[in-house]
């Protein structure tokens, strides 16, 4: 009988590709003490919502925030803004996120980036993993192996299977982007997951991005979408920053220029609200984690680094009156921005 179910297993660790030995190095995972990391996911269901445009810059403003907290990009979706935005030169490895996964390890594909995030270029065939990996805890086991010592951030494709609850179930926070009301219908489905895996709802939390406040609603007690969105998401009872992303039209402009590379808002948007709006969101997420981390959430040696900027090369980059004024409160929020 036990040759039985060993044979079996075998058999589904060979269909989806997993090593034999795949159980039991999964239950060394679980016995594994203190994580010398944390995770952060970006996510949601619903596509163009902004999810890589904030994994992306929170990255750069966490390394101009926190000088010695190593920061790892990971992307699991077959588009390169993530090369775009970071790639400093040519490939020094014909590693991916695709082949690192395969590989059950990070370590060897990780490339030092732009503005000092590190990242691993993306995969684009990363799709065929959706058939090949089945266990939610696959990527949580991978990023053990890969013992990062710092925050590893997560941009996942617009769906939510099983990559994307990898990303879900090895973080210790989920941003859920929500920009209208289809997009908080999806990002209910993170909450229901959390639910499945018995997770609190404080380990996501919901972030409004690509708000247009022109938008004004009239005979609504909701004025315009910002808080017709908030007073739903109170209803919920689900968690949510209390800094949000304008929709800027600086932010499309980083996309597309004559630079032909993804810039980033902290570098290219200065003055803008965004700019203003994603340091807010910054200090926000980064309160957040240091409070699990606190909690107990994630434990042991995350580089605990003062909230001071880096001094950087240039003062171009770093010498920014408004990053260093410090916490400049919340932001207050005029409807439009001009670029
Ligand atoms: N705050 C913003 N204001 C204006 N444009 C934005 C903003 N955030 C993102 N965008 C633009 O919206 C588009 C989609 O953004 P982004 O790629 O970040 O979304 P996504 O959710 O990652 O999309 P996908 O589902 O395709 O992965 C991009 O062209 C981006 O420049
Ligand atoms: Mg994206």
């Amino acid at each position: 009988m036990s040759r039985f179910i060993d044979l079996a297993r075998k058999a589904a660790a060979r269909r989806s590709r997993l090593p034999d030995d795949w159980n039991d190095w999964r239950q060394v995972d679980r016995e594994q003490g203190p994580r010398p990391f944390q995770v952060l996911t970006v996510t949601s269901n619903k596509g163009g919502v902004g999810k890589t445009t904030v994994a992306t810059n929170l990255a750069v403003y966490f390394r101009a925030l926190r000088e010695d907290l190593p920061i790892l990009l990971l992307g699991l979706d077959d588009q390169t803004t993530i090369d775009r935005m970071f790639e400093l030169g040519p490939k020094t490895s014909g590693e991916t996120m695709t082949s690192a996964l395969r590989a059950r390890s990070f370590t060897s594909a990780v490339h030092l980036g732009q503005y000092g995030v590190h990242y691993v270029p993306s995969g684009p065939d990363i799709a065929e993993l959706k058939r090949e990996i089945s266990d939610p805890f696959y990527l949580q086991a991978v990023l053990h192996r890969t013992d990062w010592h710092g925050l590893i951030i997560i941009d996942t494709k617009s769906d939510l299977e099983i990559l994307s609850q990898n990303a879900i179930a090895a973080s210790d926070l989920t941003i859920a982007v929500v920009t209208d009301h289809a997009s908080l219908t999806e990002a209910k489905k993170v909450f229901d997951l959390l639910d499945t895996w018995k997770r609190p709802h404080e380990r996501a939390r919901i972030l409004l991005s690509l708000v247009d406040r022109r938008i004004k609603f009239r005979d609504s007690e909701s004025r315009d979408v910002l808080s017709l969105l908030i007073s739903e998401i109170r209803r919920l009872d689900y968690p949510l920053f209390e800094s949000f992303l304008s929709r800027s039209p600086k932010v499309e402009s980083l996309q597309t220029n004559p630079a032909g590379r993804t810039l980033s808002i902290l570098n290219a948007g200065k003055g803008s609200l965004v700019y203003r709006q994603m340091r807010h969101l910054a200090d926000d997420v980064l309160n957040v984690l240091d409070e699990s981390r606190s909690a107990g959430g994630s434990r042991g040696s995350l580089v605990a680094a003062a909230s001071r900027l880096l001094r950087g090369d240039t003062d171009e980059f770093w010498g920014d009156p408004l990053l260093n004024a410090g916490a400049a409160g919340k932001v207050e929020s005029p409807a439009v921005e001009h670029v």
